[in-house]
């Protein structure tokens, strides 16, 4: 029986990885989930699972060795999800992005060097290839991240690298694209769009609409990344991706056309500093290996946006008080 520690295990794909493990596995797998329960950090949203014998929650910081050290030596297969993952709040305060996203993966990649594990899953992002106008970004495309989030995950993918090529730690890093789907944190694109549509709040698109991000829905990550643990090669990159490339503008019209809501709740605004124009990987790789993806993206953003609608009571309490004096500080702007 492997034992899996998933860190980042309470945020949004971390999550949604465990219970994907569940289904899976049931009880034939340890999970031990280390998580800082930063603002990202949610236990409702593993309400359903907690009180397995085989799960286990571990309040910790991945930048605090003492902590990660024994949870290390108990794991087979670590799966670092933990980080800072919002590029606004990486603009306006980039600290805790270098901290955690940096400094904390060396703290685990260091304790599982000195344990042994059987693999080392670095869960990066395409975001450390910066902007593409055409074609697609492969695995050995030089890396031009351009915010302080992505720069920081292109030191840890890098340092994850490192720790295969020097100390022959297996390691396995994966750079996919924008994900969608249940349980996200209100601030991401998608289901701040729909909270808002759903209170008949503005939506607040950035410079021109026209920014293109590939949106892949969150199980399909979660399959990719458990097929990679099993048959990806140690040292390798893999780019994971759902090719439903979208101008946030087509997200928005979606978003408003599915919940009935009229036009004028579109409210241009100031555009993001850097802010990438394209992001766009190229999934041949993986796909080589005999792995796509296998939701649609209209059945899968439908589900999600319906999943927002059954579930006010978890954004609604998010949007609230600490998040909305945050947003309201950083973005000038009333939630
Ligand atoms: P998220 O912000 O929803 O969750 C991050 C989780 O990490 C939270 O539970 C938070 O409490 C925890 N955390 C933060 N700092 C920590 C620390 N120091 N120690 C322990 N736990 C800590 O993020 P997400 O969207 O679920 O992203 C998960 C991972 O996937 C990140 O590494 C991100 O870079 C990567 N990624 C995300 C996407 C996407 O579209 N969301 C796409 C590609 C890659
Ligand atoms: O590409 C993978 C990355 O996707 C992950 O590594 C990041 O962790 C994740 O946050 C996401 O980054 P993005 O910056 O692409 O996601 P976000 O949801 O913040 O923005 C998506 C697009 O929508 C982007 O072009 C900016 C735009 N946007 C976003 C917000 C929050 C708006 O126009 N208005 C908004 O209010």
């Amino acid at each position: 029986m492997k034992t899996y520690l998933v860190t980042g295990g309470a945020g949004f794909i971390g999550s949604n990885y465990i219970h994907y493990l569940f289904e899976k596995y049931g009880s034939a797998a340890n999970i031990i989930n280390l998580d800082k329960l930063t603002y990202a950090g949610n236990l409702e949203n593993l309400r359903d699972v907690e009180s397995n014998n085989n799960y286990r929650f571990v309040k910790g910081d991945i930048c605090d060795a003492s902590v990660v050290d024994p949870l290390v030596r108990e794991a087979d297969i670590v799966i670092n999800f933990a980080a800072e993952s919002h590029v606004d709040r990486s603009i306006g305060a980039p600290d805790d992005f270098i901290k955690t996203d940096i400094y904390g993966a060396f703290m685990l990649l260091e304790a599982a060097r000195k344990h042994g594990v059987e693999k080392f899953v670095q869960i990066s992002t395409d975001e450390v290839y910066g902007s593409i106008i055409d074609g697609s970004f492969k695995e050995t495309d030089v890396l031009e991240p351009s915010s302080p989030y992505s720069a920081s995950k292109a030191g840890a993918d890098r340092l994850a690298y490192s720790y295969f090529v020097t100390y022959d730690l297996p390691v396995i890093i994966t750079r996919c694209s924008n994900n969608y789907g249940p349980c996200q944190y209100p601030e991401k694109l998608i289901p701040l769009f729909v909270t808002n549509a759903l209170e008949d709040k503005s939506l607040p698109i950035y410079g021109d609409g026209k920014n293109v991000r590939d949106w892949i829905y969150v199980r399909d990550h979660c399959d990719a990344i458990e097929f990679l643990v099993h048959h990806g090669d140690d040292g390798q990159v893999y780019n994971i991706g759902a090719g439903e490339e979208r101008m946030n503008i087509e997200i928005t019209d979606l978003i408003l056309k599915y919940l009935k809501k009229p036009d004028s709740l579109k409210m241009y605004v100031q555009d993001r500093l850097g802010h990438d124009r394209r992001y766009s990987v190229d999934t041949a790789k993986i796909a080589a290996l005999g792995w796509q993806p296998s939701h649609s993206f209209e059945q899968a953003m439908q589900d999600t946006i319906q999943w927002y609608i059954d579930h006010k009571k978890w954004w609604a309490r998010l949007k609230s008080g600490e998040y909305k004096e945050y947003y309201k500080a950083h973005y000038k702007r009333e939630l």
